[in-house]
């Protein structure tokens, strides 16, 4: 991957040119779904696949960016000068809303830089190649312009670029574990302080399996902005009751003595998964940790149980491959990963089992959705940095 970065920014912006390499990794989250907004949980681990990217610093005021995965689109030439970029719902929205937001806070740009992506992380399907991008991005400016940045400091713009630029309510799950993932372990992530402890993800005779539904998550936007917004409102509702920051504040217990606090029974189901999706992420780390992963595995299936039926963040694709992987003879847990409406499942798996698990479900859900799955062994690797 490194050498055909190279070689294709070579091709695209010169051959005389020498540039730097830098790579971001993508994510999957093993278990804590939708809880980061939540002031909650999450138990994410970086990929080995990401995005890598080759760039150069430039004497003039010339930007100009290109992805090897979007080539139709070619090179997209912009001045440092052009001043209220606004998202345009392609790729470049991740590095130039960078840009913009690193200016927003007053880092000055004294020149302008070439840089060519290429991504070995399917778009679109839920293991946040954005976050990739937009953190890949955040490094190379790190390094170019001597901004001294902390990996969490760059983890912060990077959800801001996400929450103001591309206009997605997201929490810092992703950006913060591309940042500062580590390799054969997860990160568990206590999104309200910030806290966050690494754990060894240690899976003996288990492996973890990433299966695309290859679904084009449309409207997944939008139906992520309108759960942050239900959330919301169940918060509230909450807060005339009891004395709570966020939902991740609640025990199981407290949140059912005071649900019906909560006026719309919908609402009230999409906090209800919240509150539990967040004690079974502390369960599910407290198991990986004491090598229990048959319970770990038991949580896995909870988790896509409450994600279907409280949450509604499923979809048919994502739950037939859900439905045939907990059926597998050798599986110990599957669940859907990241934020549903279609992409991918996470599955643990014993080793010998994986064979036989591709060829029979890869079948079954063609038969049953009527195109392909792709399948994914993932190898857990370091966050982002310069190669
Ligand atoms: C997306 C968001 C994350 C998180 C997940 C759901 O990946 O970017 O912040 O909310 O969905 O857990």
């Amino acid at each position: 991957m490194v050498g055909t970065v190279i070689q294709a920014f070579k091709d695209v912006f010169g051959q005389d040119m020498t540039p730097r390499v830098f790579f971001a990794p993508g994510r999957v989250n093993l278990i804590g779904e939708h809880t980061d907004y939540n002031g909650g949980h999450v138990l994410p681990c970086a990929l080995k696949r990401g995005t890598y990217a080759a760039a150069v610093k430039r004497q003039d005021n010339i930007i100009r960016l290109y992805s090897c995965n979007f080539k139709n689109l070619g090179i997209t030439e912009i001045s440092i000068q052009t001043m209220d970029l606004v998202a345009q719902s392609h790729w470049t929205d991740y590095p130039l809303g960078m840009l913009q937001i690193f200016r927003n806070k007053g880092f000055s740009f004294d020149s302008g830089f070439d840089i060519c992506f290429l991504g070995d992380i399917p778009n679109g399907a839920g293991l946040s190649s954005s976050a990739s991008i937009e953190l890949v991005t955040g490094v190379i400016f790190n390094a170019f312009y001597d901004f001294a940045l902390s990996p969490i400091e760059l983890v912060k713009l990077a959800q801001q670029a996400e929450n103001d630029f591309v206009g997605v309510k997201c929490g810092i799950m992703d950006q913060f574990i591309i940042g500062l993932g580590k390799k054969d372990h997860a990160v568990l992530l206590d999104t309200t302080t910030l806290d966050y402890t690494y754990a060894k993800v240690d899976l003996d005779r288990y492996a973890l399996l990433i299966t695309n539904t290859n679904k084009k998550r449309e409207l997944a936007e939008s139906k992520y902005n309108e759960r942050f917004d239900e959330c919301q409102r169940a918060l509230c509702d909450l807060k005339t009751v009891v004395p709570i920051e966020s939902l991740g504040d609640l025990t199981q217990e407290v949140f059912e003595c005071h649900a019906l606090a909560i006026k719309d029974p919908v609402a009230r189901r999409r906090a209800r998964h919240a509150v539990t999706e967040n004690e079974r992420t502390i369960k599910a780390c407290i198991a990986l940790n004491e090598g229990r992963l048959i319970d770990f595995g038991l949580l896995m299936n909870e988790s896509h149980y409450s994600l279907k039926h409280d949450y509604e963040v499923t979809c048919n694709e994502l739950d037939t491959l859900v439905s045939l992987s907990q059926q597998f003879e050798g599986v110990i847990g599957s669940r859907m990963t990241g934020a549903g409406f279609g992409g991918c499942t996470v599955t643990l798996i014993e080793k010998k089992q994986v064979p036989s698990f591709i060829e029979i479900v890869g079948e079954a859900y063609e038969r049953l959705i009527g195109y392909t799955a792709d399948f994914y062994l993932v190898e857990i690797g370091d966050g982002a940095r310069e190669l």
